[in-house]
């Protein structure tokens, strides 16, 4: 099977020196055209829902369906919640099936930022599933049905080093998400990414960084920052704004058309043609070929290369009656000592 955690999947990216795009599902048509991109590409995937998109989609539905996706083909996949918002929330996710978490706590004081995403570590550790975290503050908006308001980064909120080694000791993230001029949603002006910071913060702390608001960043820019140690790259508003784009001009050459599905259609198959772009920029194209020895977690049937460096508990788990006891435990805990 191809279901993996994100540590390990981003222990591998480090080591080799790519990056993993991780890309937003909003619906259940995201799936396959996301995967046979991955495919195509001979490449890892992150498939990442954010708590925000939550109100497309019924999670106990879609989660089932992109892990027994996942486990038909032979790539990596992850599937990661994308800024989890509470604690609740990542229960909620792990129970869902998730492979990787992201609690993003970057909205509140330090202090309590850590204390939270420490215990999202706890619960999520215990069965298998990676944690990201966010230190520094990233802002703008991922997008949903309203157009984004271009955003500028703010530099106060860009991420310390000293604070980010910090965090990274006292949570026990599998993964950071760092600011350094990146923002979510469309860029006011170009963006400029403060490569010096990326390269200090690289040198300071032990995991794999994350890149978020990667719609906007050119390809210059994204081989820099994966030369300079980004790992995972968030990628969305682009391509959903291609697929818009796409259905639109579709429609105005063919303005009788009635058949949903096909328009639908035009759309993912606009998403599939920006993600195999987004990979090959991001690295990790043919990193599921023979001479790179990444074959993961995935069956033997589909894929006969083992990487030894790969351990077999990437693969994911069951979680059941085991995480809801753990987790009531660890949130009344935390709620006491709150
Ligand atoms: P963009 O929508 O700006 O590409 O960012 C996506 C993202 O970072 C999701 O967490």
């Amino acid at each position: 099977m191809a279901l993996i955690n994100l540590k390990d999947l981003l222990n591998h990216a480090k080591e080799n020196k790519y990056a993993v795009g991780a890309f937003n599902v909003t619906n259940l048509g995201f799936i396959d055209y996301l995967i046979d991109a991955a495919i195509e590409e001979n490449s890892p995937i992150i498939l990442q829902i954010a708590e925000v998109h939550f109100k497309y989609m019924n999670l106990e539905e879609i989660v089932p369906a992109m892990i027994n996706a996942s486990k038909k083909v032979g790539v990596p996949i992850c599937i990661h919640l994308d800024h989890g918002q509470s604690l609740e929330t990542i229960v909620k996710a792990i129970r869902a099936g998730f492979t990787s978490v992201m609690f993003d706590g970057s909205k509140y004081p330090l202090e309590e930022n850590i204390a939270i995403t420490k215990e999202a570590v706890k619960i999520a550790s215990s069965v298998g599933v990676s944690v990201e975290g966010e230190i520094g503050y990233i802002g703008g908006e991922v997008i949903s049905e309203d157009s984004p308001t271009p955003q500028s980064p703010k530099k106060e909120f860009f991420t310390r080093v000293e604070e980010a080694v910090n965090f990274c000791k006292e949570t026990g993230v599998d993964a950071l998400a760092i600011a350094i001029g990146n923002v979510h949603g469309f860029y006011k002006g170009k963006p400029a990414l403060d490569f010096e910071r990326l390269s200090q913060i690289r040198d300071a702390v032990p995991v794999p960084l994350v890149l978020h608001g990667g719609s906007g960043i050119s390809d210059e820019d994204f081989k820099k920052a994966v030369s300079l140690g980004i790992c995972k790259i968030n990628f969305y508003t682009a391509m959903s704004a291609a697929a818009v784009k796409r259905v639109r001009e579709y429609l105005s050459e063919n303005p009788g058309v009635v058949s949903y599905p096909d328009v639908v259609k035009k759309g993912m198959e606009e998403i599939k043609k920006v993600v195999r772009e987004r990979l090959a920029v991001f690295g990790s194209s043919n990193m599921c070929a023979p001479e790179k020895t990444i074959c993961i977690s995935c069956s033997e049937e589909s894929c006969n290369l083992v990487d030894p460096k790969m351990r077999p508990a990437s693969r994911t788990i069951l979680y059941g009656d085991l995480v809801e006891k753990i987790s009531k435990e660890v949130i009344s805990s935390f709620s006491k000592n709150k």
